[in-house]
């Protein structure tokens, strides 16, 4: 699985006098949790704030959902997340609303809660399929504002303002705009882990499952693939097409090393290793497979190995886990933050109160949305 990146190293080492200046403007924005800008809590409406108290009679009806997580929900933990899933669930129904899970929500989230569970490709994908008049995003807050451009009439809400992404905040659309003044004709593809703002001025979004794909759909022989480095990295393993990349990282993964893979590797080397492209290329190089979040789901359901380490968010584990319990997992443990503020009490709240509205700009949806709808149209 190891691959090369002397075509990217080659191509920094050529193009690095030429941008020295300009590059020194373009350095990644410290990771902070959120743009607030495109997001407003709308007023409370009038709802009772009560749940139904956890009764013999509600522990019953309660009992097959509970069947779904009893592995990793412990029988002290579900008289608390049992109203609150029930009270959720009613107002889903309330609400005509839908709620999108991401692969990290833990899972009582979800495997209780969530409608749609995926990677950013299939929750962007559900999102512009649904009925639903409410989408509830439980994850964070590029995703609800990706839901928002696929779904302008549709109120698209996200539980806790502060769900933001390292990757995301890494770049603005003005750094954008001073690469197309840097590298005039080339095309800029943008992973969906960016604010509207950014997809605005690209000309294509991509997800970690498709990139390879939207690169090379674009027909040109470089491509800018921001703001990720090691996902770009991963990319140049992978086509012809010479790839620049940004400097962005995200903050759960890039804390991986290529030690904890030999730690695993020396404490089992039966142990599968299965990696996030978002990981640093020395951990990808010696990982068995790399794919987006389901696709390394998909890798541990098809395949069933004894024993695998899934190098990404640690929740993610414990929901595959749930539909695999053959499969020994080994759990290094790195927490996203953004992804945990999303808890069963605040989606509560969310769909109780109608809070928080994401909202984009118009005319930087319009840009935006072409962006998304032209990696849509070319996944489906
Ligand atoms: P996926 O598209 O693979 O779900 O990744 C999203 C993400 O934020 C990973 O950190
Ligand atoms: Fe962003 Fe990383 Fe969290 Fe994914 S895991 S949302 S890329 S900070």
């Amino acid at each position: 699985m190891a691959g090369s990146f002397d075509g990217l190293e080659m191509l920094k080492l050529s193009i690095a006098s030429r941008e020295e200046e300009a590059m020194d403007n373009l350095e990644p924005r410290a990771p902070h949790a959120r743009r607030r800008s495109s997001a407003r809590a709308s007023a409370p409406t009038a709802r009772p704030a009560t749940l139904p108290a956890f009764t013999p009679e509600l522990a019953a009806e309660m009992a097959p959902i509970y069947a779904r997580v009893k592995h990793l929900v412990t029988p002290m933990e579900w008289p608390h997340y049992a109203p609150l899933i029930k009270a959720i669930n009613e107002l889903k129904t309330t609400r005509n609303a839908v709620i999108l899970a991401h692969n990290y929500m833990t899972p009582e989230i979800f495997h209780c809660v969530g409608d749609f569970r995926g990677d950013s490709l299939q929750l962007a994908k559900e999102a512009a399929r649904t009925t639903a008049s409410v989408i509830v995003q439980a994850g964070v807050h590029f995703m609800a504002e990706t839901s928002k451009l696929l779904n302008p009439d549709k109120t698209v809400l996200i539980p806790d303002l502060e769900a933001g992404c390292s990757l995301a905040a890494s770049i603005t659309a003005e750094d954008v705009r001073k690469l197309r003044e840097v590298y005039p004709g080339v095309p800029i593809v943008t992973y969906v882990n960016t604010s509207a703002a950014v997809k605005a001025e690209c000309d294509i979004c991509c997800t970690s499952s498709n990139a390879v794909k939207v690169v090379e759909s674009l027909g040109a022989p470089r491509v800018l693939l921001i703001p990720d480095e090691y996902l770009a990295k991963y990319v140049q393993t992978k086509t012809k097409v010479e790839i620049i990349a940004w400097k962005g990282h995200c903050e759960v993964h890039e804390r991986f090393t290529a030690k904890d893979i030999a730690d695993i590797r020396a404490a089992d080397p039966g142990t599968k290793i299965i990696a996030h492209p978002e990981c640093p290329p020395d951990v990808i190089d010696v990982a068995d497979f790399t794919g987006s979040t389901s696709a390394m789901i998909n890798w541990v359901k098809t395949n069933r190995p004894k024993k695998v380490a899934l190098i990404t968010e640690c929740s993610m584990a414990s929901n595959v886990a749930v539909e695999t319990p053959d499969v020994e997992f080994i759990r290094p443990c790195n927490l996203c933050p953004h992804m945990k503020r999303i808890s069963l009490e605040n989606i509560y709240e969310a769909l109780r109160d109608m809070r928080y509205e994401v909202t984009v700009d118009p005319t930087v949806a319009e840009k935006a949305r072409r962006a998304v709808e032209r990696m849509v149209n070319l996944t489906n």
